[in-house]
C-alpha cells in the first residue's frame, strides 16, 4: 500500500491549477445514462473515483472514449444491464448516484446498497422513498436496491427530510424524464447540485430553481447530448489554502471558484490571512504569520463545508489560541483527532465537538489516514511537523485529490510517495 513520506517545517510558496469538482463530475457521469446521445464531459479531475464511476458504467456495458485533451466521451446507448455490483460500490458510495437516472431511462435498476463507511452510518433510505413517491416499485434484498417502475416515473412533491446533496441529485436526475411536474424541497443548495442542474438543462431538461431549496423540474420525453465543463473543486481550492495558511506561506490558486468559498474565506481571513480574489483565481498570503485559531460549525451550503472540518482542525493544531469545530453533518468525522495528538496536538473530542488548543508545533510520526478529507489534514499536519511524517492508507487521498504529492511539491513541500 503506497505511503506519503512529507518532511515538514516548509513555508508553502506558487501557484497552482485546480482540478475539476470530484462531487460535480460523479452525477454529471451518471447524469449520461438520461439519454443514449454522445455526452462530452470535460474538466474531470483525475481521481480514482472518476475511475470507479466509469469503471460503474463500464460494467454496464457502456464505454468511454478519452481525446487528447482528456476530454471524455460517454454515450449510454450501448448498456446491457441495469445493475451496479457490491464490489464497486463498497469503494465508492457515490455509486448510488446511478440509482435515479438507471430507473428514469431505463425502468430499472438494481444497485448494491453501500454500507457505513468511516465517517458514519450514512443511510440513503431517502433516495429510495423520494423515488417511491415517484412510482418506483422498490425492494431491498440480498444487499441490492432492487427497482423498476410500470411506465415512466411521475413527477411529485417532495420534501428530503435531511438536506442531501446526491439524494437531491439523485431526484433531479429521475425528475427529468418523469412525466409532469416534480418539485423538491428543502434540497440541498452545493454548488455542484447547481452544476449538475446546469448540465441536465444542457441535456435539454427543463429546471429552475437548483442552488435554491426549492427546485422545480418539469420532465421532458427524452434529454439528449452536450458538451459539459465540469466545475472547479472547491473543496480542493480550500485545503490548498489551508495547507498555506498553516505553514505561514502564500499561494495563488487558479481556475477555481471564490464565489463558492464564502464561508472557508472567511474562516482563513480570521485566521490572519490577507487573501485577495478574481473571478477565477485566490490569493493568499499569511506574510509568515503564525494562524489565530478559528471555531467553526458544519452545516449544509452555503455554511461551512463538513468535507473542510479536518483541514481546519489541523490549522488550529499550529495556531495561536483554542477553537472549537462543531461537526453537525456526520456522527463520526473526528478520526483525524487521535492522529494529530499522537503529532503531539491538544485535541477533546467532546461529543461532537472539537476543542483544539494551538502548540506552537507538531512532531512528526507516523499516521493512517482514514477517510479522504481526514488524509487531507494529515498531509497538513506533516507539512507542519517538525520532521518526518509518514502517512499510511493514502489511498484514500488518491480518490479526492490530483496529484497531491506533484502539486504540494510545486510549492515547495519536501514530499514523496512511498510505493510498497
Ligand atoms: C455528499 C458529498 C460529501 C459531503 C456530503 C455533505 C458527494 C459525492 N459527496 O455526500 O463529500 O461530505 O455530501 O456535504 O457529493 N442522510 C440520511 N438519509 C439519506 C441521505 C442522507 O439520513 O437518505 C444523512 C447523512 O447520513 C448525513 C446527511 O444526511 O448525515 C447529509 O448527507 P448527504 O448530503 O446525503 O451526503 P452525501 O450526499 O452522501
Amino acid at each position: 500500500m503506497d505511503k506519503l513520506l512529507i518532511q515538514g517545517g516548509i513555508r508553502l510558496s506558487g501557484e497552482i491549477r485546480i482540478a475539476g469538482a470530484k462531487n460535480s463530475a460523479l452525477p454529471i457521469l451518471a447524469a449520461t445514462l438520461l439519454t443514449t446521445d454522445t455526452v462530452q464531459v470535460r474538466n474531470l479531475p483525475h481521481l480514482y473515483d472518476i475511475t470507479t464511476m466509469l469503471e460503474l458504467l463500464g460494467c454496464m456495458g457502456i464505454e468511454h472514449v478519452v481525446d487528447a485533451k482528456l476530454n471524455v466521451d460517454i454515450s449510454s446507448s450501448s448498456i446491457k444491464h441495469c445493475s451496479a455490483p457490491y464490489d464497486l460500490v463498497k469503494t465508492m458510495r457515490a455509486s448510488i448516484l446511478v440509482l435515479g437516472p438507471l430507473l428514469a431511462h431505463f425502468g430499472k435498476a438494481e444497485v448494491a446498497l453501500p454500507g457505513g463507511c468511516a465517517i458514519g452510518s450514512r443511510p440513503v433510505n431517502l433516495h429510495i422513498s423520494a423515488l417511491q413517491k415517484m412510482g418506483a416499485d422498490i425492494v431491498v434484498e440480498d444487499g441490492y436496491i432492487k427497482a423498476s417502475v410500470d411506465g415512466r416515473l411521475k413527477g411529485c412533491h417532495i420534501f428530503m427530510d435531511m438536506c442531501t446533496v446526491t439524494g437531491t441529485e439523485n431526484i433531479l436526475m429521475a425528475a427529468t424524464l418523469a412525466i409532469g411536474q416534480t418539485v423538491i424541497e428543502n434540497a440541498a443548495r452545493e454548488p455542484e447540485v447547481v452544476d449538475l442542474a446546469n448540465c441536465l438543462i444542457a441535456m435539454g431538461a427543463d429546471i429552475k430553481g437548483a442552488g435554491t431549496d426549492t427546485i422545480v423540474i418539469n420532465g421532458k420525453d427524452r434529454l439528449h447530448g452536450c458538451s459539459y465543463a465540469v466545475m472547479p473543486d472547491r473543496i480542493e481550492t480550500g485545503t490548498y489554502l489551508i495547507a498555506a495558511a498553516a505553514t505561514r506561506g502564500r499561494i495563488k490558486c487558479k481556475d477555481t471558484r471564490p464565489d463558492t468559498l464564502d464561508a472557508v474565506l472567511s474562516k482563513l481571513q480570521e485566521a490572519g490571512a490577507d487573501i485577495s480574489v478574481g473571478e477565477d483565481w485566490i490569493e493568499l498570503d499569511m506574510h509568515g504569520r503564525r494562524p489565530k485559531a478559528v471555531s467553526v460549525r458544519t452545516a449544509p451550503y452555503p455554511a461551512f463545508p463538513t468535507d473542510m472540518q479536518a483541514q481546519f482542525t489541523a490549522l488550529n493544531a499550529i495556531a495561536t489560541g483554542t477553537g472549537s469545530i462543531i461537526e453537525t453533518v456526520f456522527e463520526n468525522r473526528f478520526m483525524h483527532v487521535q492522529e494529530m495528538n499522537r503529532m503531539g496536538a491538544n485535541m477533546v473530542v467532546q461529543g461532537n465537538t472539537v476543542i483544539v488548543t494551538g502548540v506552537p508545533v507538531l512532531k512528526g510520526a507516523p499516521v493512517m489516514a482514514t477517510d479522504l478529507r481526514a488524509s487531507a489534514s494529515l498531509v497538513i499536519a506533516g507539512l507542519v511537523g517538525d520532521n518526518e511524517t509518514l502517512i499510511d492508507r493514502i489511498y484514500h487521498i488518491d480518490r479526492g485529490y490530483e496529484c497531491i504529492e506533484e502539486k504540494m511539491q510545486s510549492l515547495g513541500a519536501i514530499i514523496r510517495r512511498i510505493h510498497s
